[in-house]
């Protein structure tokens, strides 16, 4: 199968799968970088990995779909299944939704629903939480809102940073996200309704 990441930023999670994938050990090619914002590392990462990027900014579009209508026809043109979101900050609109109806994917670093949004991370330490964890799901129009795929629990432990946490959120990630992929790529989407945690 052929996919599509989409990223804004870092492009840790982008490059965890890439890996992946150019090992052995998840199945499928990762066809396309998408990235909304130039300048991203995430674009030097698909530069380091050999892997194509489709940098564009929204920003050049008179409007949203006519932006995603310009990914979707890139996207058709590479015969790409599936695409996965792993730090993209935009919500997805109905031209992507509708022609990828639901083969699209996101990982967000909260156990959905608590915690959506922007920086879910800050948003757990702030309310105390005693865990956290990470989500992944099927992407619908909402803001971290369609089902779950799968999910695994982080402690937040006495003295807990950002820092630190981001850290054991993003390991965590990084195993997750290819894994779980995997088997959706296999059909086992009941095998990846499982509970992962990590202390
Ligand atoms: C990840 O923590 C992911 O859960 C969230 O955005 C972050 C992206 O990090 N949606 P990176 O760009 O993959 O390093």
């Amino acid at each position: 199968k052929k996919i599509a990441i989409f990223a804004t930023g870092s492009g840790s999670n982008f490059q965890a799968l890439a890996v992946a994938a150019q090992s052995g050990s998840l199945n499928a090619e990762i066809s396309l970088l998408v990235c909304d914002k130039p300048g991203a590392f995430a674009v030097d990462r698909a530069e380091m990995l050999g892997i194509p990027a489709l940098v564009i900014s929204p920003k050049s579009y008179p409007s949203k779909e006519a932006y995603e209508e310009e990914i979707l026809q890139k996207l058709t043109g590479l015969e790409v299944d599936m695409i996965v979101l792993a730090g993209y900050m935009r919500l997805i609109g109905p031209t992507l939704l509708n022609a990828f109806e639901g083969k699209i994917i996101n990982i967000h670093p909260s156990l959905l629903p608590a915690f959506p949004g922007k920086d879910a991370i800050g948003q757990a330490l702030a309310a105390g939480a005693e865990t956290t964890g990470v989500t992944i799901h099927y992407v619908d129009e909402g803001m971290d809102t369609g089902p779950v795929i799968a999910s695994a629990s982080v402690k937040i432990t006495l003295g807990e940073t950002r820092e630190s946490l981001q850290k054991k959120i993003q390991r965590i990630e990084h195993s997750l996200y290819p894994e779980v992929l995997e088997e959706l790529l296999n059909g086992n989407e009941e095998a990846v309704q499982w509970e992962k945690s990590v202390h």
